[in-house]
């Protein structure tokens, strides 16, 4: 077996040969002058089973995943397992409009063309793993959070919205702690409103958990609304940081404490390994 990584994912490819007991693949990859990306594995893959490990954001990394697929399948790789710990443009998973493209199907179209199996981390929406023609495998990072969470004794949760109860309500369970929701209106992909509601949380040190922090604006109106509460010490965690623009800013004026995210995404703010998690789905799978 080989771990390919992606110039997206090199930290966690890292993590999983290690986690998996299995040599990381030497790569090349690189630029043209004309910005083309150019791909070599410099492996022998013939009849390996490869997993190769690349997030699809942002979109370069997609044009890199497609070819170092075509370059283990070129190479006669036994299989090909794609690793993609966060799916990049799974929030379009629907039509909102006539004339539009589903573009969670249609990147996984293309994933499924030169793959056997493929794996994500906390997917937009479950269903995103039914556009798929190979089989998928889907995996928590609940446990992780939940796990680094504990050790910050943190006394309560909140999900910035109801799409986020779920998870919340999960990792509050690992935790031990009580975790309630807060009702949230999007205006526009920069805005958002919500609904205050009272939470018990002065003079405690809380988390807000969501999948995805993009522009931060859902969290920025969480993180507010707990400060007014006199919440001690608030921490912000999501699975997914892509932390767009000034986001962090935005956060830390609004009165977050802590930013704190896995690396599926990985930048200063993921500190929360998912490597752990992915190789024992893996290893659940092969026995
Ligand atoms: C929305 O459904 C997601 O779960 C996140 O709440 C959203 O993507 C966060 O975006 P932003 O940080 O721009 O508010």
């Amino acid at each position: 077996m080989y771990i390919v990584p992606g110039l997206a994912s090199q930290h966690l490819a890292r993590g999983l040969a290690e986690h998996l007991n299995q040599p990381l693949a030497k790569t090349s990859i690189q630029r043209f002058a004309d910005n083309e990306a150019y791909v070599r594995i410099e492996e022998n893959l013939k009849n390996q089973d490869v997993l190769i490990v690349q997030t699809t954001y942002p979109d370069p990394h997609i044009i890199e995943l497609f070819l170092l697929q075509d370059a283990a399948k070129e190479a006669h790789a036994k299989t090909i397992t794609v690793i993609t710990p966060y799916y990049g443009y799974g929030r379009q998973d629907k039509k909102f409009k006539d004339g539009e493209a589903i573009s969670a199907r249609a990147l996984a179209n293309h994933i499924s063309l030169q793959a056997d199996q493929f794996l994500t981390v906390d997917p937009h929406k479950d269903y995103l793993m039914d556009f798929f023609s190979i089989p998928s495998i889907r995996v928590s990072a609940a446990p992780a959070i939940a796990e680094f969470l504990k050790k910050k004794n943190i006394e309560f949760v909140l999900a910035p919205d109801k799409g986020a109860l779920a998870r919340v309500q999960e990792i509050a369970k690992q935790i031990g702690c009580p975790y309630d929701f807060i009702e949230k209106k999007r205006i526009d992909s920069h805005t958002v409103q919500i609904q205050p509601k009272p939470f018990n949380v002065c003079n405690k040190s809380v988390a807000i958990i969501d999948d995805i922090i993009s522009t931060g604006g859902t969290m920025v109106q969480s993180v507010k609304e707990l400060k007014k509460q006199g919440a001690r010490d608030i921490s912000v965690v999501c699975t997914h940081g892509l932390f767009i623009g000034d986001a962090p800013k935005k956060l830390r004026l609004a009165g977050c404490n802590h930013i704190c995210s896995t690396d599926t995404i990985e930048t200063q703010y993921s500190t929360i390994a998912v490597a752990p998690l992915i190789a024992e789905k893996l290893q659940t799978i092969v026995k």
